[in-house]
């Protein structure tokens, strides 16, 4: 839920201008519940609703650009993403072993990140924070983006809006997180640009992202990554014919490149390690601090 004075760092995501009109139509507990905010430089609006502020901007002001078919794919594999969220919560809800096992290592990943982040503190912002999972790992004041809205009355601010577009003005955050984001992102360069730009100086940026190993270990699937299917193969096996069925279609889609597997549905990029770090390096020079590959997951943090 937004406040109106969280609404004071708030810029057009489009032009940047901060002339918004800011219309508020109705309040629920002191929070904005229904409203509209208008730049008055570019005439667009976005609408508030529910308590969350809409930042994306309309694909129609995104028409000039060149990449717009891009942006088409983007919003197919953003609905895609959605769909195979929601089909994951009622795998969990059920108690399916497989999901019970990738939460294992999901929360594995995320004590690892936050002990290498060490202390994420001042204002935050957290870019594409889904249901906000990691407000919890922070120290100061959290604000959530996200094209997607997971929950129900998120109990930090939360705006739907995208990482190439931020709705912020210039230096408005000491911290920015992004976990698993930049290979769901339209435009890796943009995203990186616009968190310099909303990032104070002497702010840090903490990146948890899955990076690709090279052409030639892609190639080949690790051990490693054949065994839990393996494990998942021999369960579905011992279902019977549904299950047989089931277990040949896998073995047909891990005959493919990792990679492959990863971008077929929900990825928009597979990110390589050295061009992540030289397009930081291109907006701040000198300014990567740590990198800690853990497999084929990167941590990064980065000091403007
Ligand atoms: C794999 S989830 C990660 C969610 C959360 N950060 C975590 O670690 O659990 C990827 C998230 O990126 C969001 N996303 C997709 N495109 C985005 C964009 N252009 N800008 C910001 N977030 C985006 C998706 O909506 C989704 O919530
Ligand atoms: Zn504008």
């Amino acid at each position: 839920m937004v406040k109106r004075n969280d609404l004071d760092i708030l810029v057009c995501p489009i032009c940047k201008s901060s002339e918004l009109k800011i219309d508020i139509l109705s309040f629920v507990n002191k929070a904005i519940h229904e409203g509209e905010i208008i730049c008055t430089s570019c005439n667009v609006f976005f609408k508030i609703e529910n308590g969350i502020p809409n930042m994306i901007p309309p694909i129609l002001s995104l028409i000039n650009r060149e990449d717009l078919k891009l942006w088409k794919k983007w919003f197919k594999k953003l609905r895609n993403f959605e769909r195979w969220r929601k089909k994951r919560y009622k795998k969990k809800e059920k108690g399916n072993p497989e999901i019970l096992r990738n939460q294992i290592e999901y929360d594995r990943l995320k004590t690892n990140f936050f002990k290498f982040c060490n202390c994420i503190e001042g204002d935050i912002l957290e870019i594409g924070c889904g249901g906000g999972w990691n407000k919890e790992h922070c120290q100061g004041n959290y604000v959530g983006i996200d094209p997607i809205i997971t929950i129900d009355n998120p109990d930090f601010p939360f705006y739907q809006a995208i990482g190439e577009y931020l709705p912020f003005r210039n230096s408005s955050f000491d911290s920015i997180i992004m976990t698993a984001i930049l290979d769901h992102v339209v435009s890796v360069d943009e995203v990186i640009k616009e968190s310099f730009r909303v990032l104070r100086k002497g702010g840090f940026i903490y990146i948890q992202t899955h990076v690709e190993s090279n052409e030639k270990e892609q190639k080949l699937i690790s051990q490693s990554d054949l065994a839990p299917l393996s494990k998942n193969l021999i369960e579905l096996i011992n279902r019977g014919p549904l299950g047989i069925l089931k277990s040949a279609y896998y073995c047909l889609i891990y005959s493919r490149p990792i990679s492959k597997i990863r971008d077929r549905y929900t990825h928009m990029n597979q990110i390589r390690l050295d061009s992540l770090l030289n397009i930081i390096k291109k907006f701040s020079a000198d300014s990567i601090l740590q990198v800690t590959p853990d497999h084929n997951i990167a941590f990064i943090k980065v000091k403007k």
